[in-house]
């Protein structure tokens, strides 16, 4: 492959000279502050993830301080990030790390590797800022930066163009200089590499086989995607003496340990209008003395494979229904929900409820 040399050399060029992007984690070698920032950032971007990071820095120090946490109180300063698996194995792993290492971070790539909730993205991420360790790291950014500079028209995401990849990543890497290097290119492809990119102001364009070919707009390569898996969640918010009925998830599935209204999940619309919503309360559920019913219809979330629809049905009671006694969950106060962990796609309701369109229906 021709120009790696000359391809490391300009980008870290740049990064010395003109790249801008200033954030919190930059430059930082505790092991604990960078695994936390990469944690937050596996999914969100930097803007919204910034904010979290300094919140969670705050209150927990040191990764002992985070593994003697509460599980509710680490799952509160984590909402509205979404994705909640990584919350739980962020709260998994402090607290394996406190066991294991007495609190100390592993400092070879194949233990920290092995943490729960580490890929080798931020295993190599992890390596190289804090222990100058030559690993690089591949993500959607470093794909399209290798795809387009070296004209790479392999599938980025087929298992052989991950190997592909992850070996061009590695011959690009600075040995010398890892962190430098990855902090450069993950830098890069997010500020002038981007999906439209700012070829006018980069400084590799000379050497850039997509630009010089007029591929830009076809590297990388992607194979199409399978359609993503449609859910409806129409929640019922059951509203007697001031208090709402809120249950904890429990399944293995999405926003497992966090709270929500009662919820009754389809595969289609449901569709709901009057009729059918008196059919279901008084059919399905055998609830007969509500005083007032009012439907919003949820704005839509995507998650990475799911597509996630809903309604927020708020339903106004006389009396505890029979129902509800028999299933797990409890009556809340508006204070005591505050200080729940609830999955961002509830927040729409809980915080926004008087200023979204609601249909009076009883
Ligand atoms: N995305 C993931 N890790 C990052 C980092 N260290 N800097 C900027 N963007 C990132």
């Amino acid at each position: 492959m021709k120009n790696k040399k000359l391809f490391r050399e300009i980008l870290m060029k740049w990064h010395r000279k003109e790249n801008r992007r200033e954030m919190p984690w930059k430059g930082e070698k505790d092991p604990y502050k960078v695994w936390l920032s990469e944690i937050i950032l596996q999914q969100t971007r930097v803007e919204q993830g910034w904010s979290y990071y300094e919140k969670f820095i705050k209150h927990y120090q040191t990764i002992t301080q985070l593994a003697n946490a509460k599980d509710e109180e680490v799952f509160k300063l984590w909402e509205g990030l979404g994705y909640y698996t990584r919350c739980k194995n962020l709260l998994y792993t402090a607290r394996f790390i406190q066991e294991k290492y007495a609190g100390k971070f592993p400092s070879d790539y194949n233990s920290i590797l092995k943490l729960k909730g580490v890929g080798s993205y931020t295993a190599s991420a992890i390596a190289s800022f804090c222990f100058n360790l030559p690993h690089a790291v591949v993500d959607g950014n470093v794909l399209r930066v290798l795809s387009r500079y070296f004209g790479i028209d392999i599938p980025v995401d087929n298992t052989e163009g991950k190997r592909y990849f992850a070996h061009v990543a590695n011959i690009c890497l600075d040995k010398n200089k890892p962190g430098e290097y990855n902090q450069s290119i993950m830098d890069f492809g997010a500020t002038v590499c981007k999906p439209v990119p700012l070829c006018e102001i980069c400084p590799l364009r000379i050497t850039c086989i997509a630009f010089n070919k007029n591929k830009i707009d076809v590297l990388p390569v992607k194979l199409k995607k399978p359609a993503k898996k449609e859910r409806w969640f129409s929640y019922f918010i059951f509203q007697h003496n001031k208090k709402k009925f809120v249950q904890q998830r429990t399944a293995k599935d999405i926003w497992q340990n966090l709270h929500e209204f009662y919820l009754v999940e389809t595969t289609h619309d449901p569709e709901w209008n009057k009729q059918k919503i008196k059919k279901y309360l008084s059919g399905e559920l055998s609830i007969k003395d509500f005083t007032g019913v009012s439907i919003i219809k949820a704005k839509p979330q995507a998650l990475t494979h799911q597509q996630l629809f809903g309604y927020f049905i708020v339903v106004k009671l006389n009396a505890e229904p029979d129902f509800l006694k028999n299933i797990p969950g409890e009556w809340l106060s508006q204070n005591e929900i505050k200080t729940k962990a609830f999955p961002r796609f509830m927040h729409q309701y809980l915080s926004a409820k008087n200023a979204l369109p609601q249909v009076l229906l009883f």
